[in-house]
């Protein structure tokens, strides 16, 4: 008999985007459990009494490495919309009260005067739709090093989605064949146009030691101010150091930028043990980074890139467009990525192309393996952004990753047999994504919150301040 966990979903803190929150946890769910466990895993979206879920079905049979329900743990646990966990069992099952749409409540406000569905329902848990499963929730191991705050309490424009972040650095430690590092805590990885420090703080939190890169001191000077604010608030013993780039090679002429770099220990005891986090974090141009950082030393690559709303035409600094900066930064991010390491790249598909990404990936020397659209999602009127997940192409494990890819892009929904199961699919049971007259969410533009931040997008209102930057 084949067990089921049900993920329920976090929340989701953007608005903007939460029509597409659904495909993209499964996609995400798909890779990230799939790598670790090294086959496809079937993962869906369900949805019961009108809630949705993420189910990952497993075979208990399996006898793949990890594949069973214990394995799987503190993988879903990573995941980046992961909020509570159930088993589910159908067998004994309650039965939906009389009345009730037995795929699940109808959606409040949703029109339930159509004709009985004739024919089973995929979305019920049950081919004659008459009973909904039992729910037992299952605590998650404690996955993380330290607290959400770490990630939630810096907010500024053009701050990437916490969410959206971790599932990025997910996908890209997924592709690395030293994926098992995200546990242990020593995968290396590098976010090359760091900002903030959002990825690099999630980093933080699975006990990693990163490395991030941004070319605006004031971003890094912020981010800086914080960590240091933060470790004291959480007694946490740390020391600091900082200084110019050492440039590998003489040959590189002027300096390349300052490194800050950050070690912390859980406590005194820790620290002494040298138990420590190291965190290095570069000001410089994100094109130099080979010849300050050693070559094939990252394993996973995660970088949200400027999206270019405002100033196509330049090309100096970081002023330049996002698919000249990709042309430029790709021959160091390359020799610093391992031959098994893989990139996750956030784009804004109105000013990078997948075809174009995808040629300047080729060219050198990496295979895309998400393909057109896979991960897209509109975060506002300028930005349609997509998720790029690229490996050298000599990674050694590039069958089973391309196994991955052609799984995660199986449709996310079971098949539709009713027209009223289509129907209930096509609007989304919870906040709806309907758009005010400035194409903002409604939900979003009535949020209080969302006023007092960065509307229209209150995560990331990345518009702004590109054109602040660049009038
Ligand atoms: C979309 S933002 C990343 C935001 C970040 N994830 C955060 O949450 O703070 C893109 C970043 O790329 C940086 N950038 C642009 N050109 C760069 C370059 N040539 N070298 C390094 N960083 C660059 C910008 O300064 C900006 O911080």
């Amino acid at each position: 008999m084949t067990e089921s966990l049900l993920v329920l979903r976090a929340p989701s803190a953007n608005r903007v985007f939460t029509a597409s929150a659904g495909p993209l946890a499964v996609r995400e769910a798909r890779w990230v459990l799939g790598a670790h466990l090294g086959a496809p895993v079937d993962v869906r979206e369900r949805e019961i009494a009108g809630v949705d879920y993420l189910e990952i079905r497993t075979d208990p049979q399996d006898t793949t490495p990890g594949s069973s329900g214990d394995s799987l743990r503190p993988l879903v646990a990573q995941l980046s919309s992961a909020f509570a966990v159930f088993e589910a069992s159908d067998s004994g099952a309650g039965t939906a009260p009389a009345g009730a749409d037995p795929a699940g409540a109808a959606p409040a406000g949703a029109d339930t005067t159509g004709p009985e569905p004739t024919g089973p329902d995929p979305t019920g848990p049950e081919p004659n739709g008459s009973a909904l499963p039992l729910l037992r929730p299952t605590p998650l191991p404690e996955v993380m090093r330290h607290g959400s705050e770490l990630e939630t309490t810096l907010r500024y424009p053009g701050k990437t989605n916490e969410q959206f972040t971790a599932l990025l650095l997910n996908l890209a430690a997924a592709l690395s064949s030293r994926r098992g590092g995200v546990l242990r805590g020593d995968l290396a990885l590098l976010d090359p146009t760091c900002g903030r420090g959002t990825t690099l703080s999630r980093a933080l939190r699975l006990g990693l030691s990163p490395t991030g890169a941004d070319i605006d001191a004031k971003d890094i000077d912020a981010y800086r101010t914080f960590l240091t604010t933060w470790a004291k608030q959480h007694h946490l013993p740390h020391t600091q150091s900082s200084g110019r780039l050492g440039l590998r090679s003489p040959a590189g002429g002027r300096g390349a930028g300052s490194r800050w770099d950050l070690e912390l220990a859980a406590d005194r005891r820790a620290q002494r043990a040298g138990e420590v986090q190291k965190l290095h974090l570069l000001t410089c141009d994100t094109t130099r980074l080979a010849e300050v950082l050693p070559d094939r030393s990252v394993d996973a690559l995660v970088a949200d890139l400027p999206y270019g709303v405002q100033h196509g035409a330049r090309t100096e600094g970081w002023q330049r467009s996002p698919l000249d900066l990709l042309e430029q930064a790709m021959p160091a991010w390359r020799a610093l990525l391992r031959t098994g390491g893989g990139m996750a790249l956030a784009l804004n598909r109105r000013t990078a192309p997948y075809e174009r990404v995808r040629e300047i990936l080729g060219s050198h020397g990496l295979t895309v393996l998400s393909s057109d659209g896979a991960f897209r999602h509109r975060v506002d009127q300028a930005i349609d952004r997509d998720v790029v997940l690229a490996v050298p192409d000599d990674h050694p494990q590039l069958d089973l990753l391309r196994a991955l890819a052609a799984s995660a892009d199986e449709p996310t929904t079971p098949q539709l047999t009713t027209p009223q199961a289509a129907a209930r699919r096509a609007t989304p049971a919870r906040a709806p994504s309907s758009t005010t007259g400035d194409g903002t969410s409604a939900a979003a533009a009535t949020d209080p919150e969302a006023t007092t931040t960065d509307p229209p997008a209150r995560a990331e209102a990345h518009e702004p301040r590109e054109r602040t930057r660049h009038e």
